[in-house]
This record gives structure tokens, sequence and C-alpha cells, in this order.
């Protein structure tokens, strides 16, 4: 069967589509890359915010007209909405044949042999441990950057934000076998790869929900284990890793980061908000001045340290002194880079029973350009400022604007477009001296 998969949302649905790919190929069906192509077409869907389910629920109306066209076409919805709402899309939507929950990726291929059967609107959606058969699936062969993989190293969240609906969609937090995930980096490693991105809800926490302490040691973390495990495997030369919780960001951690050479020296390190009293309503166990101290502790270790955030903007009950708290967070840490999302209810989270959405559309959306508007200034300086420095690249290909260029990453996760030497292959490591920048961009020679 010829499968098209669409993705929404987070690294952890393109990771998880990856797999899905994967044991589909493995199981003689073809993946195509349009919807025109398909015999069968899977979303993969997103819950985090009401926006994402909304675009994928318009998505499905528009295929159901393709279905009248198409009669034979098939429809299945994996993903975030498919665990926490599968029963009634199923029963709401005609055309959906099947929906395939968060932890039941595996079941796809054996979903797709009922389908082919006649079988339609199946459901699987129970909750199941982290190492699930074709976790470690991968597509090198069809990436368009095969130097560089995502690997899964926990399913769900435990910390319960309040205005979070990942904890109740996913589940609990249960961490991979950390023996499972350093054999398939290492299989990574085989295939070509030089950088890996550890995905995980909260990546900090890892392996802690099997053995839960009472209290957050300073010295113990099992992440940084796997850190350094993973920093001792040949041909990788770059890893990566989001997102970390600040509150189980210990002094171990912050250690291994800084020491292990591998280990890039770019942090994306969800604030939320820099106000300790919206904190506090967030259930996000740490204050501003704790979470600059991390900053502060990581720049001590590796100066050259770049931070991005994910910020949360018209929280219940912010107040113009909460925003400024904020704002001035972003400017004590300089970020490189932030996320900026304006609060929305999710039904069932903590915020949505207590707080009235009080903050109006109009304020949230003032917020969020302030915050644009300080983050572009940011960006400039901290690009200017890097004019005249070398830099190693891990060369990503021709520039998707102006295919004369190349663009390569600093290991600080900065872009730099180049003019590539003959002979230059994607995923080859490049040095450049930078002679240009803008706030978005750098420009430079290569060495
Ligand atoms: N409203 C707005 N933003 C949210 N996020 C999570 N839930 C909500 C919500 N209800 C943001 C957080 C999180 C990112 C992935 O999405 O900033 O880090
Ligand atoms: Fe959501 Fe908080 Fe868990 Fe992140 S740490 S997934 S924001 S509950």
């Amino acid at each position: 069967m010829n499968v098209y998969i669409k993705t929404y949302g987070c690294q952890m649905n393109e990771r998880d589509s990856e797999s899905a790919a994967a044991m589909l190929a493995e199981a003689g069906h073809t993946i195509v890359h349009t919807e025109k192509a398909a015999d069968l077409i899977i979303l993969n869907t997103c819950s985090v915010r009401e926006q994402a389910e909304l675009k994928a629920i318009g998505k499905l109306g528009i295929l159901s007209r393709l279905k009248r066209e198409h009669p034979w076409l098939l429809f299945g919805i994996m993903g975030c909405m498919a665990q926490s709402r599968g029963e009634e899309l199923l029963e709401k939507i005609p055309h959906l044949d099947f929906v395939i929950g968060t932890d039941n990726i595996h079941l796809l291929p054996e979903t797709v042999a009922e389908l082919e059967k006649g079988r339609r609107k199946m459901r699987h959606d129970l909750r199941m441990g982290a190492d699930t058969p074709g976790i470690d699936a991968h597509r090198l062969e069809e990436s368009e950057q095969p130097f560089s993989a995502f690997v899964s190293i926990s399913r769900g969240c435990n910390r319960f934000c309040s205005y979070c609906i990942v904890p109740y969609v996913r589940g609990p937090e249960r961490s991979r076998e950390m023996d499972s995930i350093v054999e398939e980096v290492r299989m990574l490693a085989g295939q070509g790869v030089k950088e890996i991105m550890l995905l995980g809800q909260n990546v900090a926490s890892y392996g802690f929900d099997r053995k839960p302490p009472s209290e957050m040691p300073d010295d113990v973390s099992h992440f940084a284990e796997l850190l350094s495990r993973i920093n001792d495997i040949d041909g990788i030369r770059r890893i990566r890793f989001t997102s970390p919780h600040p509150a189980y960001f210990n002094r171990r951690l912050i250690e291994t980061v800084g020491a292990l050479p591998k280990v890039c020296k770019s942090m994306h390190l969800p604030l939320q908000s820099g106000s300790d009293l919206v904190l506090k309503r967030m259930n996000r166990p740490y204050t501003a001045e704790k979470y600059l101290q991390i900053v502060n502790d990581l720049r001590a270790l590796a100066p050259q340290m770049t931070f991005s955030t994910d910020i949360i903007v018209g929280f219940p009950g912010e107040t113009e002194a909460d925003f400024e708290a904020t704002r001035q967070m972003m400017q004590a840490v300089r970020y490189d880079n932030a996320y900026i999302f304006k609060y929305s209810p999710r039904k069932g989270t903590v915020s949505a029973k207590l707080y009235p959405d009080d903050v109006p559309q109009t304020e949230k959306e003032r917020r969020n350009q302030v915050l644009l508007a300080e983050l572009e200034k940011i960006n400039a300086e901290n690009n200017n400022a890097l004019v005249g420095q070398d830099f190693e690249l891990l060369a990503e290909g021709p520039s998707k604007r102006n295919s004369a260029s190349w663009m390569g990453k600093t290991d600080t996760f900065k872009q730099v477009f180049f003019k590539a030497p003959d002979g230059l292959k994607k995923g080859d490591f490049i040095n450049v001296h930078i002679v240009r920048a803008t706030s978005m961009s750098l420009y430079g020679d290569v060495i």
C-alpha cells in the first residue's frame, strides 16, 4: 500500500512518524510524499494547543472531500489526538478507518494488514512501557539529513505543569533502558550519523521514574550518565537534547554538560515565565533566580553557550509586572531563540479548572510582539559579537533561499551561510571565519 504520513507538532511526533514509516516500509509498504499518491493517509496529530487540534480537524474535513473522488482511500490518525480523543473521532468522522495512540505505533503494520483484509474502525490506545518494538527504527536512507538523527529516550511526563495537557495525553514518564538507547546510537553511528538529538518531554529527569527520589539529589543524574556513555561512541561528533526541565538541572548535569566535548554548547531551557508568582501557579518548581543560576553556572563552564527557551504570555492573572519580569529574564539570559506562545486553556488541565483565562487576546498578542521585538534586538547584538570569530560547522547542504551558498551549524546552534568549496558533502565538518551578521543569520568565509 502507498502510505502518506503528515506530521503536526513537536519533534517527538516527527520521530514517531519516522519510526512508523520505517516499520511500514519494513512490512512491504511504500512511503509516499504526497496525498495524491497515497492509498492510506495518516495524520500524526498534536494536542498541546487548541490551534493544533483545530488544524488537524480542518485537514480531516478537506480529506473527506478527497474520499468522495477516490472512494478507495483509507484514513488513520496517530499521535496525541488519537490517544486522547480517538474514540470520539472514530465515532464522529465516518471516513476515519483507525486511530493509533502514542504508545501503540508498533501496531501500525498489523493494523494496515487488517485494513487490507477489509476491517475498519480499529482503535489501539493502550499504555505501554517505553521500549516498544520499533522505537529504535529509523529511515536514514530517506532523510534529507542522514548525518543527523533523533532518538527518543523516554515517553510521557510526570511534571503536570498546570497549563499542559501532555501528561494526560502521553501518560506518565517512562524511561527507556539505557543500554537500548546506547545500542541504538551505536547502530546509527555505524550508519554514518554524526549528530544525535535526544528527545523526551523532560530529558533531565531521565531514569528517575524507575526509582523516584523523595527529593532531587544534586550529585545523581541518570541523564548525565547517558550523555557520558553516548559521548564515548566513535563516530558521534555532536550530542543535542530537548527539553530539560530546569528543576532537574542539578550540579551533576551542569558539570557533565560543561565537561563533555561532544555535548553541544547550546541549551533549550524552557523558562515559561520570569515571574515567580506565575511560575508557582504554573506548577513550575523553580524561581527566576534559580533559573538564572543554572544559566550562569553553565556559562561559567562554557562561556560560548547559547540558550533558547519556551515562554507563555498571558497565563491567567499575568500582570504587567509579571510580564515585565519575563522581559527582564530575556535581557538577562540574552537568548538566541525563543518560542513564544499565547496561553490557551486546555480542557482537563489544572489551570483551565482553577483560573479564568483573564488576559485579553489583544493583550496576549501585544506581549508576544514586545518579546519578539526584544528577541530580535538581542539576536542582532549576539550575532554582531560573533563577527571576526572562527567556527567549525556541520555542513547541512545548499541554502533553501539561495542555492549558490550552503548552510551549516555551529556547535552553539548558530546558522552560518558560506560558499562551499568543491567536493563538500552534506554532513562534512568545515571551518569558517564570520564576516557578516544580521539578526537572523551569520555569513562566513571558509578558512
Ligand atoms: N497554552 C500555551 N502554550 C502552551 N504550551 C504548553 N501548553 C500550553 C498552553 N496551554 C507551550 C509551553 C511548552 C510548549 C511546548 O508549548 O511553552 O513548553
Ligand atoms: Fe508539559 Fe510541563 Fe511536562 Fe513539559 S514538563 S510536557 S510543559 S507538563
